[in-house]
């Protein structure tokens, strides 16, 4: 008879978008896998699952790190950032924008949808996630730059020059919102405003589901 199988699991605390977890989950179980399954948080797509395609970047303690490369035990005590939580990083920093509809963007996810960064979106959480890191090192990168950060995210159906576009777009967005005094010392004047798009843009969605 065969003896039943266990898997060993740990319990562990994670900060995920501010916001603390403490779960027990499998030893084996990867970071994409506790994010998507276990908190439900399927912005972070799953693609090749052997650390080629960037698809499930997100930040760990700040640093853009592959989530199918990391098991969940191995972030026990540390902070991760997906793209759920980018809305609330603009919105802490006075640097959001808002959708026609309403919907609270970071300015590189509009600067995806405003020139023409994603197809399909499959791959975009990664980019947004290492392009967000190195705006976070580099408030001016050049091209040249964007492409090696973005070197590790593999696109399929957009082409990489629109993408180059939308993170040159996002950074200058970033650094006018940075420098534009506001009237009464707090928000800037253009943060918050509605801009002139007329579609909604998927936050966490998943592709794929
Ligand atoms: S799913 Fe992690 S790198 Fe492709
Ligand atoms: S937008 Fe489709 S893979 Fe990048």
């Amino acid at each position: 008879m065969t003896e039943p199988q266990f898997e060993p699991t740990t319990t562990i605390s994670v900060t995920v978008n501010g916001e603390e977890f403490t779960q027990t989950t499998e030893d084996r179980k990867l970071l994409v896998h506790f994010l998507r399954d276990d908190l439900g948080l399927t912005g972070t797509h799953q693609g090749c699952v052997v650390g080629k395609c960037g698809a499930c970047t997100v930040l760990h303690n700040g640093t853009p790190k592959k989530a199918c490369m990391l098991y969940a035990t191995q972030v026990d005590g540390d902070e991760i950032t997906t793209v759920e939580g980018l809305d609330r990083i603009a919105e802490e920093n006075g640097v959001d924008m808002e959708t026609r509809e309403g919907t609270t963007l970071h300015p590189l996810q509009m600067g995806f949808k405003e020139n023409h960064g994603l197809q399909c979106g499959f791959c975009t959480p990664g980019f947004l996630m290492t392009s967000y890191a190195l705006l976070e090192q580099d408030d001016n990168p050049d091209r040249d730059e964007i492409e090696s950060a973005i070197s590790g995210n593999i696109c399929r159906c957009t082409g990489y020059n629109s993408i180059v576009d939308s993170v040159e777009w996002a950074a200058a967005e970033l650094r006018d919102e940075a420098t534009t005094p506001a009237p009464d010392g707090g928000v800037p004047e253009e943060c918050g405003t509605n801009h002139d798009i007329d579609v909604d843009y998927p936050t966490g969605g998943d592709a794929d589901e």
